[in-house]
């Protein structure tokens, strides 16, 4: 890619970004980060985007998940720890259920910058800069502390660092063993998924148990014994992101060294702007968030830009409509992409756009919406004859109440009793693990109806 360079995206219109007040102290961090390691490597990136290439066939299926924001206060083993064991479980519910391998990509390891909605926050009468994520400025309501600080880069780099290289050991240092299947459950996980959920690993362990009767050493698989679990997060922050990119040299490409995958919001998407023009050249796979005011030309802009060689797995459509609006927007989009005969995986957030303000104050979201519109996005693929391969949610494996509903039902009344998230509200264990327990049943009958399709035709 002749006309583009890492730092290409700086004579682009940006938005969203902090505008850093001491530039000599940014270029510091800038160049300290640019001396560091990448967190990833390019073999990495590319192996996902070639399983990415088979959930847009149908051959796979995407599940991404994690915080809305990582926090530097929230930073523990024991976090990383239950947000990936919930990941485990949600991903064993769907390859169980639906007979698909199950991709899994967290938001995790470097989801620190927030786009926000407005620019200043007003409390009791006094107006300050919004939080922007802790990569950025400080949560707390203090003048000094929405400060944007260059020097948080190195320490979500470093946090970014600590968790991935425990994630790596989890996923290939036997934590993540199917016959620990029993052993991802989390203490406070009850109720009839929870239940369904051991019934399920009761019937692998039978299986495994079977399979050793019979000669098969199920305990020396690669592939039962290890996961691969990648990382992604918003690139938001170029300065971060441009400093952690790096020259593959076996391709000659470049790589984002932040993350496996990275995405862009729907706030940055604009076909001009430096989001778009960053995320056009490196070789990582990208996601682009697609909100209710998507025009269907942008769209095919977009495609052109960010997937000029229409390479299956490098570009995953994130549609978030919210509840009830799936069939405003996605069959025009679906209809974008057929025409233009692109190569996408198509993905449903299930969350962005289902976010209200409780009576109480604060931002919830109903669970009932956020299985409504999973409902929304299988159904509209399946009339448009096109392929859903994923599902992306904001979700933590800490016991919070911040969303509404589900079978341990969280009242309105509940939310304050555990509201910790830095941002947006977040699935907790137990409604993640319903919520898989659905999308395995949707994934299933839309694959078994491909299947009768494809033997009447055949
Ligand atoms: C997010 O994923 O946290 C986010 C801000 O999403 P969107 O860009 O879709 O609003
Ligand atoms: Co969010």
């Amino acid at each position: 890619m002749n006309d583009w360079a890492k730092d290409s995206w700086r004579a682009k219109p940006r938005v969203q970004m902090p505008d850093y007040t001491d530039a000599e102290a940014l270029r510091r961090v800038e160049e300290k980060l640019a001396s560091y390691p990448p967190l990833v490597f390019a073999g990495e990136a590319r192996k996902l985007k070639a399983e990415l290439g088979k959930a847009a066939r149908g051959e796979a299926f995407l599940l991404q998940g994690g915080d809305c924001a990582e926090s530097f206060a929230a930073f523990s083993a024991d976090a990383i720890r239950d947000t990936f064991k919930v990941m485990l479980q949600m991903a064993m519910v769907l390859t169980y259920g639906a007979k698909v391998p199950v991709i899994k990509v967290g938001r995790i390891a470097g989801q620190f910058a927030k786009p926000r909605s407005a620019p200043t926050e007003v409390i009791d009468g006094v107006e300050l800069p919004s939080y922007r994520g802790d990569i950025i400025n400080d949560l707390a309501f203090s003048a000094q502390a929405r400060v944007p600080d260059p020097e948080r880069m190195l320490q979500a780099y470093t946090q970014a660092a600590g968790t991935l290289n425990l994630i790596r050991a989890f996923s290939t240092g036997g934590y993540a063993d199917v016959h620990q299947v029993h052993s991802w459950t989390l203490g406070f996980t009850a109720g009839e998924k929870a239940e369904r959920y051991r019934a399920m690993a009761d019937r692998i362990s039978d299986t495994l148990d079977f399979m050793r009767a019979a000669g098969i050493r199920s305990d020396r698989s690669t592939a039962l014994r290890t996961v691969s679990f990648y990382t992604s997060h918003e690139a938001l922050l170029l300065e971060y992101e441009e400093a952690l990119t790096r020259l593959d040299s076996t391709s000659g490409n470049w790589l984002a060294g932040s993350a496996h995958m990275v995405w862009i919001g729907d706030r940055t998407r604009q076909p001009d702007g430096a989001h778009v023009e960053f995320a056009r050249g490196v070789l990582n796979p990208i996601g682009l968030k697609c909100g209710p005011t998507m025009e269907v030309d942008d769209l095919k802009r977009l495609i052109e830009k960010l997937n000029p060689e229409n390479e299956p797995g490098r570009l995953t459509l994130i549609s978030r409509f919210g509840a009830g609006k799936v069939g405003d927007h996605l069959p025009r989009l679906i209809r974008a992409v057929e025409e233009e005969g692109a190569n996408v995986v198509w993905t449903c957030d299930a969350m962005h756009g289902n976010t209200i303000k409780s009576a109480s104050g604060f931002k919830t979201r109903p669970f009932e919406a956020v299985l409504r519109e999973v409902q929304e996005f299988f159904a509209i693929h399946k009339a448009e004859g096109t392929i859903p391969g994923g599902v992306h949610f904001e979700m933590t494996g800490a016991d919070v109440t911040e969303c509404t509903g589900g079978v341990r039902a969280v009242k309105e009344e509940d939310l304050s009793d555990r509201y910790h998230t830095a941002c947006d509200p977040r699935l907790n264990a137990s409604q993640s693990l319903e919520l898989a327990f659905l999308v395995a049943e949707e994934l299933s009958a839309f694959r078994t109806a491909r299947q009768e399709q494809a033997a009447r035709a055949g």
